[in-house]
């Protein structure tokens, strides 16, 4: 199975489309990204690792670069200025420049990239996310299900990630730390480069991906 697309932002995915979208199939065909039961985790599986080339269920690659998960622009290269300052955030995954293979092939590869004010970002943060580009894991920390949601805090007024599967918020600008809900702990970043406006990733992963448990 391909990794469907989506045409729904990740911004304009609320809470009831979003559980809505588990249980209506017309719905469900129109917010894959707003995926928001264990059951709809199956939906958006990519293909097995035995349909992909080799490379694509690799964890994300120095000097990787971005391309887009959904949307009418899926597969092609996010640039720093494709991005608006303040989001909505973008869905990802992450290709290696030299063969061409998109790493799809495993869904904790998938990551969620905004522009923020590099001002806003705690030190951790900023020594990562080049012009307030911060990347993070699309994966939940409490049950994995893909983070969907841009909203406006629950305990507060700036707009955070959120999941909708049991409402775990976190603050892109703190490292990505909990500040609402189940969740155990932070998702993983993503560390970034930017050269000539060209996005690209400077390390693997920092932190666990997915569910994990620890940490
Ligand atoms: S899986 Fe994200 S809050 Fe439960």
């Amino acid at each position: 199975m391909s990794q469907p697309n989506s045409t729904a932002s990740i911004e304009q995915i609320d809470q009831s489309s979003a559980a809505d979208s588990c249980t209506d199939p017309t719905r469900r065909a129109v917010l894959l990204g707003a995926l928001a039961g264990c059951a709809c985790l199956a939906a958006i599986e990519p293909a097995s690792a035995d349909d992909e080339p080799p490379g694509a269920s690799e964890r994300p690659q120095k000097a990787d670069v971005l391309v887009r998960a959904e949307g009418d622009k899926a597969g092609e290269i996010i640039k720093a200025d494709d991005l608006t300052l303040g989001g909505p955030p973008v869905r990802a995954w992450p290709k290696d420049p030299k063969t061409s293979v998109v790493r799809k092939g495993s869904r904790l590869n998938e990551v969620v990239i905004v522009k923020l004010d590099p001002n806003e970002l705690d030190d951790t943060t900023r020594a990562r996310a080049p012009d307030g580009i911060v990347c993070y894991s699309v994966i939940c920390s409490h049950a994995g299900c893909p983070i969907t949601a841009w909203v406006k805090e629950e305990q507060g007024d700036k707009k955070v990630l959120k999941c909708m599967c049991h409402n775990s918020e976190f603050d892109p600008r703190q490292n990505a730390q909990v500040v609402f809900g189940p969740a155990p702990r932070r998702i993983a970043a993503l560390p970034l480069t930017v050269a000539d406006g060209a996005i690209s990733v400077a390390a693997p992963f920092i932190g666990k991906v997915g569910a994990q448990q620890g940490g």
